[in-house]
């Protein structure tokens, strides 16, 4: 039996950052993991550049079932926060757009500065083997991991949710919420591609094609480009979207979103002889399906008012998905433990005490950006200053 302070399980971004904090707190930490090497996500992410913070991560970024929820941590632990310790390791950055923070260089400078935080602070970093039995007995936490028991008065779950199962994600954040007791908000995929049925076979042969858009759901709109593929839709626009779409809805797209109201009929006095396909100012391939989808050729042989009610179809263009391409394409996950089992201060489950939720394991999940290692962090910060 060894004696901690504190488990974490899960050696992802906020597992680590917890276990920092905490052991530069003096406290003694372990971090248990079943994958061979910390923070895979965060190498993968960011097309290998770490998309490691946004400097606009305020609440009103993130889906939870309490908007309120995330206020106070991200509050506690800003992005300017993160960027400090970034630049206290001396790692090179750049804004790429809306905020967005990369490294210059690569994402593993992002999984040595957790590292070395967690050097700093004495924390044990175990991985390669699997979660054994966790019991709570006498308030104390026992978890065996690789050939040992490790007890301690705090566990910190840190697991993540079950995006991109290859990299070693599983829902076992929730199974552990459960067996405690705790409610689970229904995980479902989050900025993850939508799939079109067969009827709209046209679209996807369009396969490869991007274009800037605004899509909605509902009333939640982003202005970003969009991606045709093999399989339906995808690009930065429908990733934010996706995280709203809910099964049976359509996603509407307005392929000319900065265009003054009229443009098409302006366009005919102006080039009659041009193809509506011609002025649609879109990459030649879509254009064309969107002209043919119109029925529209020459716009001076359209009359004002059809050419009125093709540019208020190209404003709302309805694709109606048949689904998503599940977890396996996902880049996080919508749902998780309720956060009204959590005390939005410290993590800790008001129901158990000891025991403590972060990262995306908590129904908390932001816009895509940077938003959800933003949320790794703060949660981290404020579990690894409570344990
Ligand atoms: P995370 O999933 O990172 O860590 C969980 C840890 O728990 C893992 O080490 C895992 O091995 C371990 N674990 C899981 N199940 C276990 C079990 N049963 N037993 C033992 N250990 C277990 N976000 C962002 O802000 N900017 C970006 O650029 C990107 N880019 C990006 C790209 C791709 C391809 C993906 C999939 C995701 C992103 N994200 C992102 C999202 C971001 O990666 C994600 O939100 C954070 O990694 C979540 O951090 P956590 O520490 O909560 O979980």
């Amino acid at each position: 039996m060894e004696d901690y302070d504190a488990i974490v399980l899960g050696a992802g971004g906020a597992g680590l950052m917890a276990a920092a904090v905490a052991g530069q707190r003096g406290r003694r930490v372990v971090v248990l993991d079943h994958a061979d090497a910390p923070g895979k996500k965060i190498l993968i992410s960011g097309g290998g550049r770490c998309n490691f913070t946004n400097l606009h991560a305020t609440a009103d970024r993130y889906l939870s079932a309490n908007p309120h929820f995330a206020k106070s941590a991200l509050g506690r632990y800003t992005a300017q926060d993160f960027l400090a310790l970034v630049e206290r390791h001396g790692i090179t950055w750049h804004e790429k757009t809306l905020g967005q923070l990369f490294c210059d260089g690569s994402a593993r400078q992002i999984v040595e500065l957790l590292l070395g935080e967690c050097e700093a602070g004495g924390v044990a970093v175990r991985l390669g083997a699997s979660l054994g039995a966790i019991e709570h007995a006498d308030a104390r936490f026992t978890v065996a991991h690789g050939g040992r028991t490790h007890r301690a008065p705090a566990l910190v779950v840190a697991t993540g949710g079950p995006s991109i199962p290859k990299l070693g994600a599983t829902g076992v954040a929730y199974d552990i919420a459960r067996r405690f007791g705790l409610k689970v908000v229904e995980p479902r995929p989050a900025l993850v591609p939508l799939t079109l049925p067969g009827s709209e076979a046209l679209f996807r042969a369009l396969s490869g094609v991007a274009t800037a858009v605004e899509a909605r759901v509902g009333k939640t709109r982003f202005a970003e480009s969009a991606l045709f593929t093999h399989r339906g839709l995808s690009g930065p626009a429908i990733l934010q979207v996706s995280s709203y779409w809910r099964r049976g809805e359509d996603v509407a797209i307005d392929f000319r979103p900065n265009a003054a109201p009229g443009w098409l009929v302006e366009a005919k006095r102006a080039r009659p002889r041009a193809t509506l396909a011609g002025a649609l100012g879109l990459p030649a391939r879509l254009a064309e399906v969107l002209a043919e989808r119109l029925g529209l050729g020459e716009l001076g042989a359209a009359s004002d008012r059809a050419l009125a009610e093709a540019e208020r179809r190209l404003a709302d263009w309805r694709f109606h998905p048949d689904g998503s391409e599940g977890f396996a394409k996902a880049e996080v996950t919508v749902g998780g433990i309720s956060t009204v089992e959590l005390s939005s201060k410290t993590m800790e489950a008001r129901k158990v005490p000891g025991l403590y939720a972060i990262g995306e394991a908590v129904d908390v999940t932001g816009w895509l950006g940077g938003y959800n290692f933003q949320w790794a962090w703060a949660s981290g910060y404020a579990a690894g200053q409570a344990v």
